[in-house]
C-alpha cells in the first residue's frame, strides 16, 4: 500500500531539548492519524532522544545524512549502524544542501544509499534541478543523471521500498513552491524511469514525495496529484502546529493508483 509519506527535515535547527519538547507535543497531536507515514528528521545529535520521546507512537525518526563506511577515521561523520542503533528508521540522502554546500556527488549518494540499505535504514533520496538547469530545459536530464548514478546497483525490491524526494532546488526555502502540475510532471517522469530500469512493481510501490516550500496551505493541492505520494517539509516542519496540519491534510489520500 502506497500510503502518503510526510517527513519533516529540521536541518540545523533545534537543540536536543527543543527537539524533545517538540516530539512530545507532536506525538499527541497526531496520535489519531491513520494511513499516513510520519517522520521527523532532527540533527543527528538529537536522533536518540527524539526516538525515545516517540517510542510506541506513529511517528518515526530519520537522520539527515550518513557516512558510507561502518566505522573509521572520518572525523565528524556518523555511520548507518550508529544511526540505526540510536533509533532512526530512515535517513535522508543527497539533500541539495549536502550536494551544493558539502560537495556531495551522485557517486557518494550511491555509496550512502547502499550503506543505508545494508543497515536496514529506509533511504529518503533527494533529487532535483537548479533554476539554471530548469531554465536551460535540463530538468529531466538532471533527474535522469541523479537517479541513474544514485540508484546504481540497487535491486528492484530495494527500489520498491525507497522514498525518492523530488526537490527542485529553486523551491527550497524560497517560498516559491512548484505548481502541482510541475511537481506531477517531474514525479511522473521519475516513476517512468523507475519502471523502465527496475520494473512495474518497483514503480508502483516506491514513494515519490515532493519537497520545496511545502506549507499547510499548499499540501492539499500537491498531494491530490496521482504521482505525489507525500512531502519532505523543511521550514514549515519547525512549527509543530503547522507540521501537524500538513500531516492531517494528507490523511485519506491513499487511492487505488497508490497500492
Ligand atoms: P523547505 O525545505 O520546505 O524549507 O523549502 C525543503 C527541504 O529542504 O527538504
Amino acid at each position: 500500500m502506497r500510503t502518503p509519506f510526510i517527513a519533516g527535515n529540521w536541518k540545523m535547527f533545534k537543540t536536543v531539548h527543543e527537539a524533545v519538547v517538540y516530539a512530545k507535543e507532536f506525538r499527541s497531536m497526531v496520535k489519531d492519524v491513520a494511513g499516513v507515514e510520519i517522520v521527523v528528521a532532527p540533527t543527528c545529535l538529537a536522533v536518540h532522544a527524539v526516538a525515545e520521546a516517540l517510542r510506541n507512537s506513529n511517528v518515526a525518526v530519520a537522520a539527515q545524512d550518513l557516512h558510507w563506511e561502518r566505522e573509521g577515521a572520518f572525523t565528524g561523520a556518523v555511520s548507518a549502524p550508529m544511526i540505526k542503533e540510536a533509533g532512526a528508521e530512515f535517513v535522508i540522502i543527497g539533500h541539495s544542501e549536502r550536494r551544493r554546500l558539502f560537495g556531495e556527488t551522485d557517486e557518494a549518494v550511491n555509496r550512502k544509499l547502499l550503506a543505508a540499505l545494508a543497515a536496514n535504514l529506509g533511504p529518503i533520496v533527494c533529487v532535483g534541478e537548479t533554476l539554471e538547469e530548469r531554465d536551460a530545459e535540463q530538468t529531466l536530464a538532471v533527474l535522469d543523471r541523479q537517479l541513474k548514478l544514485g540508484l546504481e546497483g540497487l535491486t528492484a525490491d530495494q527500489v520498491a521500498d525507497l522514498v525518492i524526494a523530488y526537490e527542485p532546488v529553486w523551491a527550497i526555502g524560497t517560498g516559491k513552491v512548484a505548481t502541482a502540475a510541475q511537481a506531477q510532471d517531474a514525479h511522473a517522469h521519475i516513476r517512468g524511469r523507475v519502471r523502465q530500469w527496475f520494473g512495474g512493481t518497483a514503480a508502483e510501490r516506491c514513494h515519490i514525495v515532493y519537497g520545496g516550500s511545502v506549507k499547510p496551505d499548499n499540501i492539499g493541492e500537491l498531494i491530490q496529484e496521482p504521482d505525489v505520494d507525500g512531502a519532505l517539509v523543511g521550514g514549515a516542519s519547525l512549527d509543530v502546529k503547522g507540521f501537524s496540519e500538513i500531516v492531517l491534510k494528507s490523511q485519506g489520500t491513499a487511492r487505488p493508483g497508490r497500492s
